[in-house]
This record gives structure tokens, C-alpha cells and sequence, in this order.
């Protein structure tokens, strides 16, 4: 129940091939801080609880149609789509969604588009607790803005009460100076707007059915109608092509940041900082220039993070500190250590205090606590037990050409730089290795295990082979040097 009444249709405008966009790609599926325009659409109409939530679909239908499975899945409530197979205007999408809603349906419905990102259920709430209290047949949500380009006019008589409004192409030079325009946005009652729709005509510069035109009917017949300005107009900002695109997300990346400051997120540049709206961060976190935090990425108090790091659906634990990373689905715990240069691969968990250094890879492998793989080296497919070294410029070998497979450290091991852990292999529990080997039998506990030939030197092999050269005088000087010393 919403205040001053209940709101029985939400109906999402989603049809429209987004011309503009110059994109292969539905406009409503381009995303947003992480989140398709129709996805951020859907959340805010969601939010007020509608009997029936309708999103009419046309160009590009299977894709969006998909996509909105998903979205309903994970708002956990029934999104019914409306076909139009032909995007014939937005009067004629409204009718389409009416079609495959009850005949006799009542109360109020609600209009919005799909392209309009940033509206709030806050927004829609009080649109619709306005219409109720004035009573009006139809309310328009509008804005006042500096730059009225493209949008719908809304017209108002001497008397100031809403008389129509006007599209901008079709608008006269005295409507293009209104600075009053239309969101898109509108709360009306099924019946008047069912009766008005049947009565558009295509009278205009594009030939269409406008739901615009809806209001300058209902006025005309005599029933109250009223515009409701809402007070931000960012809230109410159309995305028709890419530079909207970017110019509304960057104003709703202005407003996460400024969301997750006021938090107690330090952020050192919000201007580089860039945060999906499905992301959860806590007191004290410290975010430096040229992070990208995306969806599903979850930060501990205290974490610091970046500079110039990407983190996709990770888990980063309180104190981490992550320093020049990309990170997908990595899960890092309390104290642990992440760069500079690092690339954590799905699967990566990396435990408490644990380290992963510079220019190392980490893919479906766990360290353990204390666990640390410092420098240059390739982690696939591997358990490293507790407290254990493992040596610079190690690779795990896990995929035979066909196949992967698995490599077991055990704890507090010590393992040499250079190896190559053949797997399946396994090194026990405080077992080390030698540098420069490849491992491919198992190492038991405590053991040293050793696979690299013997060194011999061959004396004066240079000034025999390869004589006047730099190197053969060098060694010359060398060992001339050594001879006088003695
Ligand atoms: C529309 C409004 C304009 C308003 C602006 C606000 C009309 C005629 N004009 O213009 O007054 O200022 O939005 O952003 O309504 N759609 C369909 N089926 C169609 C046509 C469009 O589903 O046949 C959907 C589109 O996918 C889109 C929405 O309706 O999500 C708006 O259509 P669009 O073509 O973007 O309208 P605007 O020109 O922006
Ligand atoms: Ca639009």
C-alpha cells in the first residue's frame, strides 16, 4: 500500500530500437554501473510494489526478453512481458501492455520508460501519492531544465493547469522556449487512459502514437490533469545515444561515490573512481585514483584499494590492501596482500595475511593462511597450505594439452625459484624444493626434492672457442688479476 492509495500497474516503455545509439544492441541492454537502462527502470518500479508490472518489448525482443527472466529472478517477482511487434509510438505501446492485462482493470497505472536510468522508486512514490491526493486523471512527472532539447514540452493554459504537451519536433518556436518538460513519466487510471489511447491519431512530424497526446485529450474532455515537477532533473534524464549514455553515468557514478563517502569510504579522486551500483563497502575502506569496483565486489573495513585497480565480483577482506590489480571472482581475506601487478582469476581464494605479488596469476587456487607466492609466477589449479613460500618464477603446470589438473602444497613448505610443479603432483607438509627444478613426482614431508642436472664447469673454454672477444678479455683480466693477487 502506497501512501494516499495502491497502485495496481507499472507498465515499462521498452520497445524502441534506440536509433540513436547507432548500436547493434537493444538501448535498454547497454549498461549502466553495471546494470542494463531497463534493469535500473525495473528496480525503482519494483520498489513500489505493483500488482502488475508490464514491460512492453519489441526491437530486439529475444535478447530483451532474456534479460528480463534474469532481472525478475533477481527482483524475485513476476515481470510480464508485452510484445510490440512494431514500435508504432508510445501511445501504442501503452496499449499493447493494456492488451495483455484484464479488461476491467482498475485503480492507477503507471508509465515509465526504459531508458530513463536514474529515476528512483523515492520519485515514483511521491508522483503517484500526488496524483492521489489531487485526484487528477492523469499526472505527468516533469522537470525543469536548463537545456529543454528534445524533450516534450508540457503545456499549461493562463490558468496554469496542464493543457497538453507538445514534442519537440512538432513544437513551435514559442513551445521550444518551455523549459518545463515531460519525464515520459505518468500516473493515470486504467479506464481514462484506455479510452484516450483508442482515440490517438498519428497527427505528427514522425506519424506515430504518442502517449503524450493522451494528455491534451483527457484535458480536453473536461477531466482534471496536473504535472508534478520533480525537483532533480537527472533523475528524469532520457538515455538516446551515447554521449546521454555517459553524461547520465557519470552523474550516477558521481552519486555512488558520493553515496559510499558519506559512508565513511575514503575516496582520494571520485572523478577516477568508479563504482557499480551492486557493490558493498565498509567503513574506513580507502579507495586511491583509477579504481573500478564492479558488480558483486564486496570490501571489508579498513581494505585499501588500487591505485588503477579492477575488481569484478570479488571479496576483499578487512586490512587487505590491493595494489594495481584485476581481479574476477577472487575471494581475499583479512591481511592479505594483492599486487602491484597482480591478475586474480575466478576461484582465486586467497587466505588470511596471505600474499600474491608482482606479476603473478592466480586461477582456481587457494593459499593458505600466511601463504605467500611473491614474485612472477603462474598459480592454476592449486591448494598451498599455510605459512608456505613458494619461490620466484614458478609455474604451476596444470594442463597437459587436454586436461587440468591439480597441484597440493602442503604447509610451511619452501619451495625454490624457478620449479615447475608438474601436476598431478603433490609436496608435503614442510617439505622444500631446489631452484630450477621441475617437480613431477610427489615430494614427501620434510623431504628436499631435487630434479635438475648437475653443474660442471669447463675451464678456459672461452679464450679456446671464442677468442678476441670482449668476454675472452675480460676473463683474460680476470684471472691475470687473480694470478698477481696471489
Ligand atoms: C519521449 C516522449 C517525450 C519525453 C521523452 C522523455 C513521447 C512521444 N515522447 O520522447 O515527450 O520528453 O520521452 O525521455 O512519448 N518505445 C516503445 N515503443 C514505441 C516507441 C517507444 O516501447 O513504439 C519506448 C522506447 O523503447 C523508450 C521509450 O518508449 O524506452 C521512449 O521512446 P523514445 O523514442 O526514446 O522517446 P523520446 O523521443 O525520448
Ligand atoms: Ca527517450
Amino acid at each position: 500500500m502506497l501512501p494516499g492509495g495502491s497502485l495496481t500497474t507499472a507498465i515499462v516503455l521498452a520497445a524502441g530500437e534506440g536509433t540513436r545509439m547507432r548500436s547493434a544492441v537493444p538501448k535498454v541492454l547497454h549498461p549502466l554501473a553495471g546494470r542494463s537502462l531497463v534493469e535500473h527502470a525495473l528496480r525503482a518500479v519494483a520498489g513500489l510494489h505493483p500488482d502488475y508490472l508490464v514491460v512492453v518489448i519489441g526491437h530486439g525482443r529475444d535478447a530483451v526478453e532474456a534479460h528480463l527472466q534474469t532481472v525478475a529472478v533477481a527482483l524475485g517477482r513476476q515481470v510480464h512481458p508485452a510484445v510490440q511487434a512494431q514500435q508504432l509510438g508510445t501511445g501504442h505501446a501503452v496499449r499493447t501492455a493494456l492488451d495483455v492485462l484484464p479488461g476491467d482493470l482498475s485503480g492507477t497505472v503507471l508509465v515509465t520508460y526504459g531508458d530513463v536510468p536514474l529515476l528512483d522508486t523515492a520519485t515514483l512514490a511521491e508522483l503517484i501519492s500526488e496524483h492521489h491526493r489531487t485526484g487528477h486523471a492523469v499526472t505527468v512527472l516533469s522537470a525543469l531544465v536548463a537545456d529543454p532539447t528534445g524533450y516534450g514540452r508540457i503545456l499549461r493554459d493562463c490558468s496554469g493547469a496542464v493543457s497538453g504537451i507538445v514534442e519537440h519536433r512538432d513544437a513551435s518556436t514559442a513551445q521550444r522556449a518551455i523549459r518545463e518538460i515531460n519525464s515520459g513519466v505518468l500516473a493515470c487510471d486504467a479506464a481514462v487512459v484506455r479510452e484516450a489511447l483508442a482515440r490517438l491519431r498519428p497527427a505528427n512530424s514522425q506519424g506515430e502514437l504518442y502517449l503524450t497526446d493522451v494528455v491534451g485529450l483527457v484535458h480536453a474532455s473536461g477531466l482534471p490533469v496536473g504535472a508534478h515537477p520533480c525537483r532533480d532533473p537527472w533523475l528524469v534524464a532520457g538515455v538516446n545515444d551515447r554521449v546521454q549514455l555517459a553524461a547520465v553515468g557519470s552523474e550516477l557514478n558521481r552519486r555512488l561515490v558520493e553515496h559510499w563517502m558519506r559512508a565513511g569510504v575514503t575516496v582520494v579522486d571520485p572523478a577516477s573512481t568508479w563504482l557499480d551500483a551492486d557493490v558493498q563497502l565498509s567503513p574506513d575502506v580507502v579507495l586511491h585514483p583509477g579504481v573500478q569496483l564492479q558488480a558483486g565486489t564486496v570490501v571489508g573495513p579498513g581494505a585499501v584499494i588500487g591505485p588503477d585497480s579492477t575488481l569484478s565480483g570479488c571479496s576483499i577482506g578487512a586490512q587487505a590492501a590491493v595494489v594495481r590489480t584485476h581481479g574476477v571472482g577472487a575471494v581475499v581475506a583479512e591481511r592479505a596482500q594483492i599486487g602491484p601487478f597482480a591478475y586474480l582469476r575466478p576461484g582465486s581464494r586467497v587466505g588470511e595475511g596471505a600474499k600474491v605479488g608482482t606479476f603473478v596469476e592466480t586461477k582456481n587456487a587457494e593459499l593458505g593462511a600466511g601463504a605467500k607466492v611473491p614474485h612472477l609466477s603462474y598459480v592454476g589449479d592449486a591448494t598451498i597450505g599455510e605459512g608456505t613460500n613458494i619461490g620466484a618464477a614458478t609455474v604451476f603446470v596444470n594442463y597437459d594439452g587436454v586436461a587440468k589438473h591439480r597441484t597440493v602444497v602442503g604447509a610451511h613448505a619452501r619451495t625454490g625459484a624457478d620449479n615447475m610443479f608438474v601436476a598431478p603432483v603433490t609436496i608435503g607438509d614442510g617439505a622444500y624444493t631446489a631452484a630450477g627444478s621441475v617437480i613431477t613426482q610427489d615430494v614427501p614431508p620434510g623431504a628436499l626434492g631435487v630434479a635438475r642436472g648437475r653443474q660442471r664447469n669447463i675451464e678456459g673454454w672461452v679464450s679456446r672457442r671464442r677468442p678476441g672477444t670482449p668476454a675472452a678479455h675480460a676473463a683474460q683480466q680476470a684471472v691475470g688479476e687473480t694470478t698477481q693477487q696471489e
